[in-house]
């Protein structure tokens, strides 16, 4: 082992601004990072006869240990993620604890499984004093959240090991990630509707409602990728009113999709009531984050989102994961539970 004590690893929270679902079945999405996430510190534990390494976590929603022995404790997908990091890293694991915070709910589709993924990655990397590339995080990070998703497009955790505003197509065998560089900054109100019932849910339903419409849900898959086009461009552009009115085209789609609720509908019609630009969900739907796109202030729709019932808070997005490393875990609290 070398001669580091503890190391931590960081990666912030996403939002999907537009595509989420139709990016399963080859459409583009886009993504941005959000100014808060999940920090990971990995140490050397003391000889206390365990034979894997130990995880617990604090903050919204991680609050929970696991070890991945035979006869282990914990969540299993944490304990099968933590068995992954054996197998990725080697025995040099076995002996490590991993104490996680997180500063973003789970479950609210705001990537807080795929920020776990690359803090750990990243924390591991550090902790051994090895250098890597973001595609090596990438690379690791996927194999974690395969553990935790299923079979993910791999929009979330790329966006997060990348960092900023991403354009992104599930590619075989590779995946595009491009760099967008938007004309303005942009600063979003986050609402939460409380907890989703799950990725792999939502994605199982959907995929179960397209197998007895194939023709009527690619039209939908097709008009929500030519919005993604459009939005690159409106980006780019510093357009964020035309961003902000494709953005409720994109809800009306996901709508369409089955994968929006009256709470989100409720939280997207306040927001734009309150002078948001665009309001949409973010992730799997049923349940989970809306967010909002506000020209400046977003004071104005966090209170639309309050008065709606909803656990909110203002973000900006895009910003470099390398740069954010200083988020304080409680600023937030969960809708969720
Ligand atoms: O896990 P979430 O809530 O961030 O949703 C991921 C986005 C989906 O498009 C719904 C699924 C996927 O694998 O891309």
């Amino acid at each position: 082992m070398n001669g580091l004590d503890a190391a931590f690893g960081y990666a912030p929270g996403k939002i999907i601004l537009m595509g989420e679902h139709a990016v399963v079945y080859g459409q583009p999405a886009i993504a941005a990072t959000l100014d808060r996430g999940v920090r990971v510190a990995v140490s050397k534990r003391t000889d206390d006869g365990l034979s894997g390494p130990t995880f617990r976590g604090t903050g919204l929603g991680l609050e929970t240990g696991a070890r991945p022995d035979p006869d282990g404790e914990g969540p299993e997908a944490l304990r099968n993620a933590l068995a992954e990091l054996i197998a990725m890293f080697g025995d040099e694991v076995r002996g490590l604890a991993f104490v996680a915070e997180g500063a973003i709910p789970a479950g609210s589709g705001l990537g807080s499984s795929a920020a776990l993924s690359v803090a750990l990655v990243r924390g591991v990397f550090r902790f051994l004093s090895k250098s890597v590339t973001d595609e090596e995080v990438m690379g690791y990070s996927h194999r974690l959240e395969r553990v935790f998703h299923g079979n993910p497009s791999g929009v979330d955790h790329s966006v997060i090991a990348h960092g900023g505003l991403v354009w992104f197509k599930k590619g075989e065998p590779d995946n595009v990630v491009e760099r967008i560089q938007p004309g303005r900054r942009i600063r979003m109100a986050v609402g939460l509707s409380g907890k989703h019932a799950g990725t792999v849910h939502a994605v199982g339903a959907l995929r179960d409602r397209m197998r007895r419409h194939p023709k009527a849900y690619q039209h939908l898959f097709d008009g929500i990728g030519g919005l993604a086009q459009e939005v690159r461009a409106a980006l780019e552009e510093g357009h964020l009113a035309k961003v902000g009115e494709l953005m409720d085209l994109n809800q009306g789609y996901l709508n369409a999709l089955g994968v929006s609720t009256p709470t989100i509908e409720k939280l997207c019609h306040a927001a734009r009531d309150a002078g948001a630009l665009g309001a949409k969900l973010t992730g799997a739907g049923g349940g989970g984050a809306v967010i909002a796109l506000c020209d400046d202030d977003p004071r104005p729709v966090l209170k639309a989102f309050e008065r709606a019932g909803a656990h909110a808070f203002a973000a900006e997005i895009g910003s470099d994961p390398h740069e954010v490393d200083d988020v304080d875990p409680v600023t937030v609290r969960s809708a969720a539970g």
